[in-house]
């Protein structure tokens, strides 16, 4: 640490929802190529990342699922880890909003809140949209759906503890008005201030009473606490907010918290209050990106079109699914992943350019001077000159963008040089010096520029691209010499030593056959398939063929009586038109009385195994809905059909 600066990047904490999609991917792998930056660039960098565990949304999913929240978590957390390894994403820290670190301290800060008066308890009614764990009023609605997502919302009314958001919209105006790096980029700052600030900032809910999946309110333990509240504190509680000695102090306030548009609000207006309502300083910049989409729309999810990252990175590699996230999404706009466009990339940018300008130059050190590096001579041509001055030019074109995270730009800047060194190839023409004797000392000039340049590009592609550097470095027989590796090295042109051995290596990039991959993952390949099958497993999905296993039959119920020393259960006899009736031992006895019964047509279960409760044979089941605190209701069927008959 020392006197470095420091530098405090933050992803947004994913839900455990389900696997992560490409998409998902995106915000990390540019937060990690952000902070691989800065630590390359002599930064004392932080860099969080983690996951969002509470809510209704995950609590449904567990139950779906058919396991407990943690333990459905637990899974996907481990898968996300293993995403995150594959990716090479170099995190410092990685909180889970279940750990006991973050959930004491977001205790601590809903009782600060209630204490200082910014909470009051009232009763909330309107709407909620799961998916984005987000309240609704009427008036937002867009047709009655989330006006964010575009599902459908559920109307809520429960007791509730709200934060006076109003409180603080002033302070917050001004401060978003008075730092033009707050919410970036510009464009995204006007819609927060002209579509929430300024028509009036409603209070918010911040505590549920209708499931327990979160963290209790201290003082009022029937409530949870508002999943978002928990999870945006996740910034600072990893940080050991309100401990002696944390690194709290050494990083806060974050210079970059990366999100994509989708949470803007949650990030630019409730956050900033919470923080002010803690007596914190704001971030410095909340950047919202654009989104990857998929040619029909938006990935996500909960909508099962995802593509899994880890089926790409393990055919391509990773780093080539990090190379198209980065320099595919244009600052702050959407863009397109179709397996074509992907595809595409790697073989232009990637085989073509970077793949031929390495291997083109090693061949030729080894044709034409045996691997050993050649001296360059001091007189300097034309080419020469233009090509050293953009490969000490493009470190500091790079660095600007990347500082104004403009990682598109940045990548297309170093490209610049990329190709520069190519075009430098064809106009000095090393095979044709290579005939004259006379020209041997301008050959191994040319060779050397070559071999300098690629060294300044392998240092650059360090953060965007980390595996690939060092193979480029095994190539130049630089592996084991640090000083050539770091940015320092590129304040000077010619630091290769020349003497020393270089070897063409495997292509960096091999070439793909666009139809022969497109066949392969969108037709009946397993490697496709899998990812979309193993998504609709996470999601508590079930096939067709598995649904249809079980026999669902009208049954039509005979008699009914009470069991002697069981108040809760009935023995039901029904007509599932085989003959031969049925016996079931059904838990409805306190919401129906036998009498009731007798003549009523409901949905059966014909094939589960049968069992005794309480001694007594039942052979199936009756289905009916319940409800938290109110009477079961048997499902019925809206037309007299005949008992036995089919339900699919
Ligand atoms: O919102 N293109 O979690 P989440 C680019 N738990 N980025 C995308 C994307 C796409 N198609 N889809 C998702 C949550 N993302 C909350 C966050 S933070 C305190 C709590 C990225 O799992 C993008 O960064 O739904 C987006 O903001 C994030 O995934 C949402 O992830
Ligand atoms: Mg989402």
């Amino acid at each position: 640490m020392g006197d470095k600066k420091t530098f405090y990047i933050t992803t947004p904490i994913y839900y455990p929802s389900n696997k992560l999609h490409v998409g998902n991917s995106y915000t990390t792998v540019a937060a990690d190529a952000i902070a691989r930056f800065k630590r390359l660039t002599g930064c004392d960098v932080w860099f969080l990342t983690g996951t969002d565990e509470h809510g209704q949304k995950i609590q449904r999913q567990a139950e779906a699922a058919g396991k407990k929240p943690l333990e459905f978590v637990d899974e996907i957390v481990a898968w996300i880890k293993e995403l995150w390894e594959e990716l090479d994403i170099d995190y410092d820290d990685f909180i889970r909003t279940t750990e006991e670190r973050h959930k004491e301290k977001v205790a601590k800060i809903f009782t600060h809140f209630h204490e200082q008066g910014d909470i009051y308890k009232d009763k909330y009614e309107g709407w909620y949209c799961t998916p984005c764990e987000a309240y609704w009023t009427e008036r937002q609605l867009n047709d009655g759906n989330c006006p964010d997502c575009n599902r459908v919302v559920e109307l809520i009314a429960e007791e509730a503890y709200f934060f006076k958001m109003s409180k603080y919209a002033k302070q917050l105006e001004e401060h978003i008005e008075s730092n033009p790096d707050f919410i970036q980029p510009v464009s995204r700052k006007n819609e927060m201030i002209n579509n929430f600030i300024k028509p009036g900032l409603e209070d918010l809910c911040v505590s549920r009473t209708s499931f327990d999946w979160g963290i209790p309110v201290p003082f009022d333990p029937d409530h949870v606490i508002y999943v978002w509240l928990d999870a945006l504190s996740n910034y600072i509680t990893a940080l050991g907010f309100g401990e002696e000695d944390s690194i709290y102090e050494t990083y806060w306030p974050a210079d970059v918290q990366l999100i994509g548009k989708d949470i803007l609000r949650f990030h630019t207006i409730y956050w900033p209050i919470f923080l002010m309502a803690l007596g914190q300083p704001l971030p410095k910049t909340v950047f919202g990106h654009g989104w990857l989409m998929l040619q029909e729309g938006k990935m996500s999810k909960s909508k099962g079109n995802a593509i899994d990252p880890r089926v790409l990175a393990n055919r391509y590699s990773s780093d080539a699914l990090r190379y198209f996230l980065l320099r595919e999404i244009p600052f702050g706009q959407d863009g397109i992943f179709s397996l074509e466009n992907f595809i595409n990339r790697i073989n232009t940018d990637l085989a073509n350019d970077l793949g031929n300008l390495v291997s083109r130059t090693l061949t030729m050190a080894e044709r034409y001077f045996d691997g050993v590096l050649p001296r360059p001579s001091s007189g300097e041509q034309a080419s020469d000159t233009d090509l050293r001055e953009l490969a000490l030019a493009t470190p500091v074109a790079v660095e600007l963008y990347v500082n104004e995270l403009k990682l598109s730009d940045a990548l297309a800047e170093l490209w610049k040089l990329v190709r520069r060194s190519n075009k430098y190839i064809d106009e000095n023409m090393p095979w044709e010096l290579a005939k004259d004797p006379a020209k041997q000392i301008r050959l191994g000039t040319v060779i050397y520029n070559l071999v300098e340049s690629i060294r300044f590009i392998s240092v650059l592609l360090q953060p965007f691209v980390p595996r690939t550097p060092g193979k480029i470095w095994e190539q130049l027989g630089v592996s084991n010499n640090q000083a050539l590796q770091e940015w320092e090295s590129l304040q000077e042109w010619g630091k290769m030593q020349p003497g020393h051995a270089v070897a063409r290596g495997e292509d960096l990039f091999p070439r793909l056959n666009l139809q022969a991959e497109i066949r392969e993952m969108q037709g009946d390949q397993p490697a496709a398939k899998e990812g979309i099958s193993e998504t609709a497993e996470m999601e508590g999905l079930i096939t067709l063929d598995q649904f249809q296993q079980v026999d669902l039959r009208v049954a039509e119920i005979v008699s009914a009586e009470r069991i002697p020393k069981a108040d809760k259960l009935l023995k039901v006899e029904v007509d599932i038109g085989e003959g031969e009736n049925r016996q079931v031992v059904a838990g409805i006895a306190e919401h129906y009385k036998p009498e009731e019964l007798v003549g009523k047509k409901v949905i059966f279960v014909c094939n589960l195994k049968p069992v005794k409760l309480r001694g007594v044979l039942s052979q199936g089941m009756l289905l009916a809905a319940t409800q938290e605190d109110g009477p079961l209701a048997l499902t019925t069927v809206d037309r007299n059909v005949p008992p036995g008959s089919r339900v699919s």
